[in-house]
């Protein structure tokens, strides 16, 4: 019983010369002729074997999980690593964490998921069994039950285009101007895919939690999603985060429990076989490989939410922090890169096009993106773009509102071009321009303007355009 209610994005871009890599599981993917069928049967079967398990479960009262099933498991070492794509830059081997090189991020509006950057904290997860797999939905909830990926995939489907940023995106930028702790990032952790999943407000209604909801009858005030990898910063225990129920329980809120990434199974890279996605809040929130939701009454407690992803001010450093004293990172705010030139580039004096992308978080749309050549002393507008023949409109019924927005504009370059990006969203938000102003010892958020250097633009020949 599958319907399509929210459909956006154009689809996924395969690129010929990259097949996909994905690893979905213990058993080998057959032939991608033969793949769909085969995967429908499964799906049947699993759906069918599902509905009993969980029906026998709930009956049993075993909703809060007595016995754990071991369907899904993480590995303690790295020994059963899925394979990636080579043209990936790894920032970090183990845990393994790696960006696109960013001229594939503006080659198409939909990221490849080849190309989607991954950032992990441990080894990954494996489906052991996926019949066995379940989800136990507990805490403050009347009904607490334990839901199969039979029961998940029986709710309506939505698809989302929404686009995943890491917080800590450009933060090898923020090191140049004094040291940060955290896994150095270029500008491409983050990426657009079209995620297929059942809606959490319509996972949460099957506890008992009205949609709209902000608060349980218990005193439930927020949504925890608990992993199962093992993370070094949690002393071998799962990755955890939480978001506010009244965001988790709005149908317009588009959070997700996704089980497709641009029309595929996702892959264990990406969460297989469920991983949360919450649009347009950093990255950190939308936890993979899902295991468990807790309704609690504070924010979730772990490392991750409490020590991690906070914004300091630049006086803050490690002999100071008290990380009591500031919220947890949610939306992401405005950003922009370009993406068609780098620093090293050295190209002919004449047009160059300058291309990039463009987002903001909380669903703003981008109002404007402005292109400088001379360092941000003068500037031009750039077009901005998603899907083909659908002209752009911040805020527009047609626009994805949580993906992020391409931006071009065809230049004549200077001599020694200093060359600028920065983006205006729909609440008028503007990039920073000075990255010292916005240093935090955890390099997290550098949205500053976005400078390219060329080098010597008066040679002959152009590099990587
Ligand atoms: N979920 C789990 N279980 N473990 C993780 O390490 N990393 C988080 C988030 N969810 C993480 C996780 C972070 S910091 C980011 S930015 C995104 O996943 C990255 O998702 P991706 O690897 O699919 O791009």
């Amino acid at each position: 019983m599958y319907s399509t209610i929210v459909s956006s994005g154009s689809g996924g871009l395969a690129l010929a010369d990259s097949p996909p890599l994905e690893d979905v599981g213990p058993c080998r993917r057959p032939p991608r002729r033969h793949r769909l069928p085969n995967i429908l049967r499964r799906q049947q079967r699993i759906k069918r074997s599902g509905r009993r398990s969980t029906r026998l479960r709930e009956e049993r009262g075993e909703g809060d999980r007595g016995g754990k099933m071991p369907g899904l498991t993480a590995p303690s070492n790295y020994a059963e690593e899925p394979p990636r794509h080579p043209a990936l830059k790894i920032n970090s081997k183990e845990p393994f964490n790696a960006e696109p090189h960013r001229s594939a991020l503006v080659a198409s509006y939909i990221t490849p998921v080849d190309f989607f950057y991954k950032r992990n904290h441990g080894p990954i997860p494996k489906v052991d069994d996926l019949i066995r797999y379940s989800v136990s939905i507990s805490g403050l909830v009347n009904k607490p039950i334990q839901i199969s990926m039979a029961d998940i995939w029986a709710l309506p489907k939505y698809t989302v285009t929404a686009t995943l940023q890491c917080a800590g995106n450009r933060r090898t930028a923020m090191s140049k101007v004094r040291k940060v702790r955290g896994v150095g990032w270029g500008i491409s952790a983050l990426g657009t895919a079209t995620w297929g999943g059942a809606k959490l407000c319509d996972v949460l209604e099957l506890v008992g939690i009205p949609k709209l909801s902000s608060v349980t009858s218990l005193g439930g005030k927020h949504v925890e999603f608990v992993s199962v990898d093992k993370c070094k910063e949690e002393n071998g225990g799962p990755y955890t985060a939480s978001i506010p129920l009244k965001q988790a329980a709005d149908p317009d809120a588009d959070v997700l429990l996704a089980y497709e990434m641009n029309g595929e199974t996702l892959n264990r890279d990406h969460g297989y076989p469920l991983r949360v996605v919450v649009p347009g809040v950093i990255g950190a929130r939308s936890v993979k490989w899902l295991d468990r939701i807790n309704i609690i009454e504070e924010e979730c407690q772990g490392f991750f939410t409490q020590k991690d992803y906070k914004m300091f001010p630049p006086s803050v450093d490690w002999d100071n922090i008290n990380w009591s004293t500031r919220r947890p990172q949610m939306d992401f705010p405005v950003q922009s890169a370009i993406c068609t030139l780098e620093d090293v580039d050295v190209i002919k004096e004449g047009k160059a096009r300058i291309a990039g992308y463009a987002l903001s978080g909380g669903g703003r749309g981008i109002e404007r993106v402005d292109v400088s050549v001379d360092g941000g002393k003068t500037w031009v507008e750039a077009r901005r773009y998603q899907k083909d023949n659908v002209p752009y409109v911040s805020d527009g019924p047609q626009s994805d509102k949580w993906a992020w927005v391409l931006f071009e504009a065809t230049l004549d370059i200077p001599p020694n071009a200093e060359i600028v990006a920065k983006a205006v969203d729909s609440a008028a938000n503007v990039q920073p321009e000075k990255v010292e102003d916005i240093w935090n010892l955890r390099g997290i958020l550098n949205t500053s303007w976005h400078r390219i250097k060329i080098q010597n633009s008066s040679c002959v020949g152009r590099s990587k355009i």
